[in-house]
């Protein structure tokens, strides 16, 4: 029997009855299918692409081809999973017009069911305009990668009283614009956990604590896939990147040394 897919409405349910929300990135179709299959709730297939497949310094140069490009392979290989595309830098800040016409590419050409998009009130009104073309959209605030140059590195967000009512402020905004669920990145736990009790749409949390109602990682960093850096609110969960390198270095010295291919992989 096929599995029913995940929607926004179990996004919500999953918060009304307390049970937590599970989330991780990826950006292809082999890892899309473990993802998939391992039942998590919605594959995000977030801007992180930018350094964690293609190499690049920060998240600023993916471009909207790349990120519906690699959607496809990901919404091809989800079953069950909800996909969300992560709507890249300039995407959507320029005007509400842009902004619904890009994230309607994400639905139309890329097979996600719904987009994210980074900041706080300044982007309330294009998720306005998103949610009312039947777009539905996962907001982020708090450390949001795309603000990189403005937030001067990649610092814990809302330490200050100031700070943490903006940021409840914004949730509240974004909340009341359409938003279904909310990223929160690199805030203290009290405030992601007040936050999460304030909103009716659930938090999704990356370095916010365990209040939140959800949590999502980059999957080449539990993975180990991925070693510029490794930020505090990280797990690994596996080292691939050892376990590649191993199967790399037999197959070569077994080439080298003439023990592969063998019989049982040579025809008669
Ligand atoms: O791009 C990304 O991977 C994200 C995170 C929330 C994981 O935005």
């Amino acid at each position: 029997m096929p599995n029913t897919r995940v929607t926004i409405n179990d996004f919500l349910r999953k918060k009304a009855e307390g049970r937590k929300l599970t989330l991780l990135t990826a950006y292809d179709y082999p890892f899309a299918r473990i993802l998939d299959e391992a039942g998590v709730d919605a594959i995000l297939v977030g801007d992180s692409l930018s350094m964690v497949v293609q190499g690049l310094e920060n998240t600023l140069p993916v471009t909207m081809e790349e990120m519906v490009y690699h959607t496809r392979m990901v919404a091809r290989a989800a079953e069950r999973a909800m996909v969300i595309g992560d709507m890249p830098f300039l995407s959507y800040q320029t005007s509400v017009e842009e902004a619904v016409r890009n994230a309607g590419r994400f639905l139309k050409e890329g097979g996600a069911h719904a987009v994210k998009v980074e900041g706080g009130a300044e982007v309330s009104e294009k998720v306005r305009a998103m949610v009312r073309a039947d777009i539905p959209v996962m907001a982020h605030i708090g450390l949001t990668p795309q603000a990189v140059h403005r937030m001067g590195g990649y610092s814990v967000q809302g330490r200050s009283e100031e700070a943490q009512q903006r940021l409840m402020e914004e949730a509240r905004i974004l909340q009341d614009a359409g938003a279904f669920s909310l990223v929160l990145e690199a805030i203290p736990m009290e405030l992601a956990k007040r936050i999460s009790e304030t909103l009716v749409i659930p938090t999704i949390g990356i370095g916010a604590g365990p209040h939140c109602d959800g949590q999502v990682l980059v999957l080449h960093d539990i993975l180990g896939l991925f070693e510029r850096f490794v930020p505090k609110f990280v797990k690994r969960y596996a080292n691939l990147k050892e376990d590649a390198l191993n199967a790399v270095r037999r197959f070569r010295e077994e080439v080298e040394d003439g023990s592969f291919p063998g019989e049982e992989q040579s025809f008669k």
